[in-house]
């Protein structure tokens, strides 16, 4: 794998647009008229990694680029992504995300839903400033995908017997969706011939399994500091994650996973399963699934036209398996 170049570097062929999407965002909070205008304010901050605008950006520079679709459309999945962040962090009571106090942690849990539910509808109102029915229903689909994810993890918040299949569906719906989305509806809008849209989905989807399983990779051995947000959460919170699921498989009856679930709160335990976690191979072998996953994402690029576009979507997906941040 090369070496892992910065976002801005990878971001290039597309940062102007990409900046005007930032502004399109900070227009969003220009509303001081309604009373959650400060909460918009703080959950909008040009503070996160713009991954999946950049991604519709990108995936749009391979045919006809056009700049009124695209900026919407950019703006649309990062509201989205932004309105699932903000109930994440209200259903898990987290207090930090982008190293800045949680909208739940600022204000409360019944305003952060329900700012969550405004950003929903303003991602809604800029799917349709595409005029584009199959992105508009995408976005839709994507957002059923997601919170299927999102509940199905809920749903087995301490239960100790998941198979791997099940923690991959749980994945790829509450985190691949959104990047599959963001890459195809980029594709989309260019007019790209069917097979390049689903080359495109293909990748967003598969880099999105890699992200994901690399979040949980960093949830045990990243830092706060590094990550903006708790680290040792998914334990805490009862939620299965790879790392927790191979320590499981390797020491079947006398484990601190087992007994946090068994117990939740037991905060030696979480602090024992970290340890072991980062004292084996278990992130080595993490790693490796996410590196498969990333093979699987870019194995049909070269089939694209070559541009300067596909070489940052080569370069992301080295970001994202090799990502401290
Ligand atoms: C965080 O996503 C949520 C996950 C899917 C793990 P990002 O790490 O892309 O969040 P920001 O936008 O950069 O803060
Ligand atoms: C991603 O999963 C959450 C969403 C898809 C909203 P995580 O729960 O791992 O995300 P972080 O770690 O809180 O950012
Ligand atoms: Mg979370
Ligand atoms: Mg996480």
């Amino acid at each position: 794998m090369s070496e892992i170049l910065s976002l801005e570097k990878i971001y290039a062929p597309v940062q102007a647009d990409l900046d005007i999407v930032g502004d399109w965002l900070t227009s969003v909070t220009r509303v001081s008229y309604v009373p959650q205008a400060k909460m918009l304010e703080h959950s909008l901050k040009d503070t996160g990694k713009k991954i999946r605008p950049a991604l519709v950006l990108l995936s749009g520079k391979f045919y006809h680029y056009n700049l009124d679709t695209m900026l919407p459309m950019a703006a649309a999945v990062e509201l989205l992504h932004t309105a699932t962040l903000v109930h994440d962090d209200a259903i898990d009571d987290s207090d930090v995300r982008r190293g800045q106090p949680t909208i739940n942690a600022t204000w409360n849990t019944d305003k952060a839903i329900l700012l969550g539910d405004y950003l929903f509808a303003t991602a809604e109102e800029f799917t349709t400033r595409t005029g584009n029915l199959r992105v508009i229903r995408l976005c839709a689909e994507t957002l059923q995908l997601i919170t299927t994810g999102e509940l199905n993890q809920a749903f087995n918040e301490f239960n100790l017997n998941q198979t791997y299949d099940e923690y991959l569906k749980r994945i790829a719906g509450k985190t691949a969706s959104l990047l599959a989305a963001a890459t195809e509806s980029g594709a989309i809008l260019s007019d790209a011939p069917e097979e390049s849209v689903r080359i495109l989905k293909e990748y967003g989807y598969n880099i999105g399994l890699a992200f994901q399983i690399v979040d949980d990779i960093l949830d045990f051995i990243g830092t706060e500091q590094e990550l903006g947000k708790p680290v040792a959460s998914d334990l805490t919170q009862g939620t299965l994650t790879l790392p927790a699921m191979l320590l499981l498989q390797r020491y079947p009856t006398d484990n601190p996973v087992k007994r946090v679930f068994e117990s939740p709160g037991l905060k030696d335990e979480i602090a024992r399963a970290i340890d072991m976690v980062r004292n084996s191979n278990i992130t080595d072998e993490c790693y490796k699934a996410a590196a498969g996953f990333r093979a699987k994402a870019i194995a049909d690029l070269q089939q694209l036209p070559d541009c300067p576009a596909r070489e940052a979507l080569y370069n992301l997906a080295d970001f994202v398996v090799q990502r401290r941040k």
